[in-house]
């Protein structure tokens, strides 16, 4: 029993640890090459065909690849950088670490959790730069509209594809639908290994810049010195050591080998729920409706509670019940670092906020578990 299964019945997520994934665990151990070098470049390549990028780059997480992606894209002071408030707020603390400064757009509403392209609109001036749009919970925004926004306004459009690898609109996956795309593979994601993540991007020159500011601004690798490929370096600009290791490369290509299976028990849980649970007491499922287009990722099963449910009463009787939940998330805008930071009205976001709620999901779970949960939870309601 793992540990995540000790503490509950059905946990929020849950990873498969097998003979499989301790032994590329123990083959980097043993190889004793444990910095970065041919398994992350085996990641790298394997990750770029899987998304159909010409280049990946791995960094130490999520976090680190929305970092360096602005900034390879030329955020910095004086720029603002829209984002919907509705994300995790690493979008928003990274914006303000390249010194630019974030700027809050709204949600479509409780069906379509996504950025408003109408707002966005509204929230762009003269000093946009880019816009960071999330793929809440795997499911592609509406990527037609934004870009048509972003043409219009020169503004770059930067994928927080946390959610999203492996979900795709118009057959291009997520994270190659913009300029650059940002994937985490943080320990309860699709793709879990832990810390890890990903930069896609078809730009050779971002992907240069995008490498060097990975490691220092170091023209050489220390597995490119060891090679015997180049004996010395140049640092070409100030970067930072945001590098993956071997290890968690190695967990990185099992975890991606499995990952169709993995999204495909997803999307089987996510039916699952939808039918136990929409239109039913009140609850709103959000991204419904059959459109062949867009493939979800299902990193998330979100409900939307209703009007004046009390969510924490709700979540209780769950926990009571052994069912882990989550809540994804409390809007950015509403934490103490960043409140009244941008100062934009946001109904549809503010609207959502208390009633969100996320359920069990992960690729093994089985159908008399997500009928348990979506039972206890009209019980409870
Ligand atoms: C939407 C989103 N963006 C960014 C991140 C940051 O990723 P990480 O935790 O790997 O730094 C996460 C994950 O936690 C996320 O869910």
């Amino acid at each position: 029993m793992t540990e995540t299964q000790s503490r509950w019945r059905i946990p929020l997520s849950d990873v498969l640890v097998d003979d499989e994934l301790v032994d590329a665990v123990l083959g980097v151990v043993r190889s004793g090459w444990w910095s970065m070098g041919p398994r992350v470049e085996q990641f790298e390549s394997d990750f770029a065909a899987f998304c159909g990028a010409a280049h990946a780059i791995a960094v130490a997480n999520g976090t680190a690849a929305l970092h360096l992606a602005l900034l390879a894209v030329g955020c910095g002071s004086d720029d603002e950088v829209v984002v919907p408030s509705l994300n995790f707020v690493a979008a928003a603390n990274t914006i303000e670490h390249t010194g630019a400064a974030p700027v809050f757009c709204d949600i479509a509403g409780p069906h379509d959790l996504n950025l408003d392209p109408a707002d966005l609109e509204a929230a762009v001036t003269p000093r946009t730069k880019a816009v960071v749009v999330l793929h809440y919970g795997g499911n592609p925004c509406d990527m037609t509209s934004v870009d048509e926004i972003a043409e219009r306004h020169g503004l770059v459009v930067v994928e927080d594809a946390a959610h999203a690898p492996g979900a795709s609109l118009n057959g291009r996956m997520c994270g190659t639908l913009g300029r650059v795309g940002c994937f985490s593979f943080f320990a309860n994601k699709n793709l879990p290994v832990g810390e890890g993540g990903m930069i896609v991007t078809d730009d050779d020159e971002l992907a240069a810049r995008l490498r060097l500011l990975r490691s220092h601004g170091m023209t050489t690798l220390t597995w490119d010195r060891h090679r015997g490929h180049a004996s010395s370096y140049d640092v070409v600009l100030p970067g930072f050591n945001y590098r993956l290791d071997e290890v968690r490369a190695a967990v990185g290509s099992v975890q991606l080998s499995r990952l169709p299976e993995e999204n495909a028990g997803r999307a089987r849980v996510a039916a699952r729920y939808r039918s136990a649970l929409e239109d039913r007491a009140g609850l709103t499922v959000p991204f419904g409706g059959d459109d062949a287009t867009r493939v979800p990722s299902h990193h998330l099963a979100v409900v939307v509670l209703p009007e004046g449910a009390d969510r924490a009463a709700v979540r209780g009787a769950l926990a009571d019940a052994g069912i882990q939940t989550s809540v994804h998330y409390p809007p950015i805008h509403t934490f103490t670092a960043y409140q009244g930071v941008s100062g934009r009205p946001l109904p549809q976001t503010d609207a959502v906020a208390e009633r969100l709620l996320t359920l069990p999901l992960y690729g093994r779970m089985t159908d008399d578990d997500a009928d348990l949960v979506a039972e206890t939870l009209l019980q409870t309601l």
